[in-house]
């Protein structure tokens, strides 16, 4: 059984560390994941716990617009729902927040995330050429109506 929550200070390590081992997952200072875990109404944090923690996302809303800023899940418990069950999640609560819509923009090559994204109800809005360093990479920009 897959339980998301919000997430909390004590996941930090932990998320950090995910993110260390993830390719594609950017890596934040513990300022800026500070700043994710202050009670802000325009940010929401999520864990999604299996038998332990399993993955995290993090979105910002502004207006009416939400962006997903960051989505991973621990390798060893891919491919079983995790990430699908914290977008569901999140839509829900950035919605609650004020959202009507949420915009993401992804790694051109990411094939996990881009099957997520889509088979979430996003749709591919355009790109930017070379928007990503090290490596280099395009991104794609993505959309999708919350109400
Ligand atoms: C992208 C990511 C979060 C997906 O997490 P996950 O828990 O494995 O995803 P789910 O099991 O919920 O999969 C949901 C859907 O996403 C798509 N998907 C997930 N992994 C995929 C893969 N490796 N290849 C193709 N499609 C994939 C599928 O459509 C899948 O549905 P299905 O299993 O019924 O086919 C995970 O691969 C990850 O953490 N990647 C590294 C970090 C990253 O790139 N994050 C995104 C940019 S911030």
């Amino acid at each position: 059984m897959i339980l998301v929550r919000a997430m909390e200070a004590a996941d930090l390590d932990w998320a950090i560390a995910l993110c260390a081992r993830l390719e594609g997952a950017p890596e934040w200072s513990r300022a800026v994941w500070g700043r994710v875990l202050e009670a802000d109404p325009h940010r929401v944090a999520l864990v999604a716990d299996d038998e332990w923690q399993a993955g995290f996302a993090v979105a910002t809303v502004v207006g009416p617009e939400a962006e997903l800023e960051l989505i991973a899940v621990a390798p060893e418990r891919q491919r079983r729902g995790v990430a699908r069950a914290l977008m569901a999640e999140l839509a829900g609560r950035v919605r609650e927040a004020g959202a009507e819509e949420m915009v993401l923009e992804v790694r051109a090559s990411n094939r996990a995330a881009l099957g997520l994204y889509e088979q979430a109800g996003f749709v591919v809005t355009g790109g930017r050429a070379r928007y990503y360093r090290d490596p280099v990479e395009d991104a794609v920009l993505m959309w999708m109506r919350l109400v």
